[in-house]
């Protein structure tokens, strides 16, 4: 299955800029089964786009489809489960078990219980500990991982996670990158929105870059980190490969899309000289 957003425009009715083309002919396809890191600048349009994607707005003008048309397009959007960039906006319920329950409730999944244990259990909130704790007295890392939980309890085969590492420390993006990673092994579709390529690359297939509400660049990640043009982008390369690209400058035979970063520490390590 494949969904595809073709020549889609937005604006925003109201705010700051009233009238003012947020996202501008947006033309993409996201297919199953795949990884996709979308990033690009503060303000280019990235949480609209999600936000279009799952159907909470619609585009201005243009389309945005399932290509096979096996399923209806709101009952896809229905399914795509999304994490929020600010997730206290979207807890409501009393307590993190009532907060989880509600999804698989609302969509009439069976053995409620059994999934809220597991989804909390799978994010590293253990049920035991935070069942009965009130969503906003949770830490903010706690929280994002509480949002991201609550939609692993609805088992939606696409998610869109909005910066799901925003302002944590180092252990807590540490949990939410194994738990995305976990995510990736078991053939779900992912969209990550982040301005942390370092954290995502080695977990996704392809890039998406946008500026200014356009799409600059959709690579595959290989092609994107071997794309000698780049430099001009606004895009902060991961730290291994902006070394890997130094080296090669200097005349080093090294290939410069090496997507893990302790594989490209063990190439510098062992290349001859
Ligand atoms: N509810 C709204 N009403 C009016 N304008 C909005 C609204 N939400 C976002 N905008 C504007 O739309 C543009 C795109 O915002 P958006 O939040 O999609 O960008 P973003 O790439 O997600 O940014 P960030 O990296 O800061 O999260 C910005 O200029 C923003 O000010
Ligand atoms: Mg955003």
């Amino acid at each position: 299955m494949e969904v595809v957003l073709k020549d889609v425009s937005f604006y925003y009715k109201s705010g700051n800029v009233k009238g003012e083309e947020v996202l501008k002919g947006i033309n993409l396809e996201f297919q199953e089964n795949k990884c996709y890191l979308l990033t690009g600048p503060c303000g280019s349009g990235k949480t609209t786009l999600a936000l279009l994607l799952k159907g909470l707005l619609d585009p201005t003008s243009g389309k945005i489809f399932v290509k096979d048309d096996s399923i209806p397009l709101s009952s896809f959007q229905r399914s795509i489960g999304i994490s929020f960039q600010f997730p206290e906006e979207q807890f409501f319920k009393e307590t993190v078990e009532e907060e989880v329950a509600f999804g698989p409730t609302m969509l009439g999944l069976k053995d409620i219980g059994k999934k809220v244990k597991n989804s909390l259990d799978s994010v590293g909130l253990p049920y035991k500990k935070f069942s009965s704790s009130f969503p906003l007295d949770l830490s903010f890392g706690e929280q994002r991982r509480l949002a991201i939980a609550s939609i692993i309890a609805c088992e939606p085969s696409w998610y869109i996670l909005d910066e799901p590492t925003a302002g944590l420390d180092i252990e807590g993006r540490d949990k939410v990158v194994e738990l995305i990673k976990n995510l990736t092994k078991s053939k779900k579709t992912i969209i990550i929105i982040t301005q942390e390529l370092g954290l995502f690359i080695d977990l996704c297939d392809e890039i998406i870059f946008l500026e200014e509400g356009t799409v600059k660049l959709k690579a595959n990640i290989k092609a994107f980190l071997e794309d000698e043009s780049l430099d001009g982008l606004e895009i902060s390369l991961p730290y291994h490969n902006r070394v890997l690209r130094i080296l090669k400058k200097r005349g080093w035979d090294i290939k410069v899309s090496i997507t893990n970063p302790q594989e490209a520490a063990d190439v510098i390590a062992d290349y001859e000289l």
